[in-house]
């Protein structure tokens, strides 16, 4: 295997031992609902980032934090979409910045595979049927041990509900058992924002970009995750269809978060 995508994933994944045995057991001795004082009203985002921290997930509280920010700040009170939301860190501090900015919340899309949804590859890496999202043999047992292991839960899309219900977040997220392409088929209006964190290969990403960048509203965001030499895909096809597109302004990174504006377009 490439040794920058077994660093990659090694980098990203929890010590196996280090939670709970099950997804089951997991969200109901550490998942709880975001503290609100102030009939609802006022919000600590300390406390909140502690909540949402317990999430299962891949995602640094810098760029979650950068993620509530900008779903506050994007333009129009439309819907922002999400690709590749896994138990939902990423989708609950956008919803998070929704909430409190008092917009429309987060389509939250991803194939949320069932077990056998995957299979091993000839490259002796599990990936999701109709993606090239992988995990190694040894995170992916982790992994199915914790998901599917005590049979309570068939598919990561039952895991992700119970969380966000939990988190008190349920009512800003529509989730969407899918990809991108698929997804935008069926929004009825344009997004505030994309957040892009789904399939890490090149292709992946294209397809994303192409199936998003006209959905989003004039000075709206475009996110990307993993914009780093661990994931070469996603760097080239965010510089050539983000960055050197002459379509999206306002350039920024915060650690593996990129995030750009996208201009008007020209007549
Ligand atoms: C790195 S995880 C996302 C982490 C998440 N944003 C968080 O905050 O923890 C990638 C997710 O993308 C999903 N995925 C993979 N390929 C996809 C695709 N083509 N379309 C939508 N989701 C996809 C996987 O099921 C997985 O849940």
């Amino acid at each position: 295997m490439r040794a920058w995508l077994k660093n990659a994933i090694r980098r990203k994944e929890p010590p196996a031992g280090s939670r709970p045995r099950t997804a089951k057991a997991y969200i109901n001795a550490e998942i709880e609902r975001l503290p609100r004082g102030g009939q609802g009203l006022f919000f600590s985002i300390d406390r909140c980032v502690q909540c949402i921290e317990k999430i299962p997930g891949i995602l640094h509280p810098l760029e979650g934090f950068a993620l509530f920010m900008l779903s506050m700040d994007a333009p129009t009170d439309n819907m922002i979409v999400e690709v590749g939301s896994y138990l939902g860190r990423s989708t609950s501090y956008l919803a998070l910045g929704s909430l409190i900015s008092r917009k429309k919340g987060i389509y939250a899309v991803d194939m949320f595979p069932k077990a056998s949804d995957w299979f091993l590859g000839e490259d002796g890496l599990y990936h999701i049927r109709g993606s090239d999202y992988y995990l190694e043999e040894s995170i992916f047992k982790e992994r199915a041990l914790f998901f599917y292991g005590d049979h309570a839960y068939s598919s990561t899309l039952e895991i992700f509900r119970d969380i966000v219900r939990k988190v008190g977040l349920d009512d800003l997220i529509v989730a969407f058992k899918g990809n991108s392409y698929q997804c935008a088929r069926e929004l009825k209006a344009p997004v505030r924002m994309a957040f892009i964190d789904g399939d890490h290969t090149y292709d992946g990403v294209k397809k994303d970009i192409l199936a998003l960048a006209d959905m989003i509203v004039e000075n709206g965001f475009m996110c990307f995750h993993d914009y780093s030499s661990s994931f070469p895909g996603v760097v080239q096809a965010v510089n050539e269809f983000v960055i050197n597109s002459g379509r999206f302004a306002d350039i920024y990174q915060v650690k593996g978060l990129l995030v750009a504006r996208k201009m008007a377009s020209r007549a």
